[in-house]
């Protein structure tokens, strides 16, 4: 058969994928530092898969499915992976354990097909993310004016929280929580007023994490004007 029908037929197959259209679907995924994904693989179940050539930088691996009952072949081809990975059978789904950075990335694996003889390639790119600790709080206040209005800085952060992490203030009133976009909050308190609890929350695609509620008032106590009701606890 000449070049020209194999093409058609590629086209087709493309577009029964679903493409988008630069013609590559990746799937985006979120994985744990040191801990273990899989990249999902689907293969056409009325065809016969002849091998599966898993790449990311460069070749990682190759499985040949075995026939009539008997095991496959793997070749892992990257030392990186080597004694990390592992296919998850019917489908040959690529399993990473023990993540580190520099398995993020585009990852491609080519499904070559027996009887038809044409492949198909899915596209990945792997997040690796730290899991999230508790956040670090930090304050900062000034008392200003007559009335002892004392001016809060609340400032959020993780150590080493890497990329994709989203920070938000929730203020506590009577069981009413709001919530602050960002990782600073700028607020005010005046001796008399009602007790806030604030908490941090951060989060980024594979955990969250929350800090110890803190009470405004305390913060801007030491320097209040002596004989004002000023506790904040309740
Ligand atoms: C996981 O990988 C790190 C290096 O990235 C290595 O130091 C550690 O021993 C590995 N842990 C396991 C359980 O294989
Ligand atoms: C935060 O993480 C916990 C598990 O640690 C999960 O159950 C919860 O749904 C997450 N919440 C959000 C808002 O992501």
């Amino acid at each position: 058969m000449g070049a020209l029908p194999w093409l058609l037929l590629l086209l087709l197959f493309q577009e029964a994928d679903g493409d988008s259209g630069d013609g590559v679907e990746t799937k985006e995924v979120a994985a744990v530092l040191q801990e273990s994904i899989s990249l999902p693989l689907e293969i056409p179940l009325d065809e016969e898969v002849e091998s599966i050539i898993w790449f990311s930088h460069r070749r990682l691996a190759t499985v040949v499915p075995g026939k009539g009952g008997h095991p496959g072949t793997i070749t892992v081809t990257d030392p990186k992976y080597q004694g990390r990975v592992s296919f998850l059978e019917p489908t040959f789904s690529l399993h990473i354990s023990n993540l580190s950075w520099e398995d993020s990335g585009s990852y491609q694996a080519q499904v070559n097909l027996r009887t038809s003889q044409i492949f198909t390639t899915q596209h990945y790119n792997l997040h690796v993310y730290r899991r999230l600790s508790e956040p670090h709080l930090t304050v900062k206040f000034e008392i200003s004016g007559e009335e002892g209005t004392c001016t809060m800085s609340l400032a959020c952060s993780i150590e080493k929280a890497g990329l994709d992490v989203t920070y938000s203030w929730i203020s506590w009133e009577d069981g009413t929580a709001t919530a602050h976009e960002g990782s600073v909050l700028s607020t005010s308190w005046r001796p008399g007023d009602k007790t806030l609890l604030y908490t941090c929350r951060a989060s980024n695609p594979v955990s969250n994490a929350s800090s110890r509620p803190i009470p405004a008032g305390p913060f801007c106590a030491g320097t209040r004007a002596p004989g004002e009701n000023t506790d904040s606890r309740t």
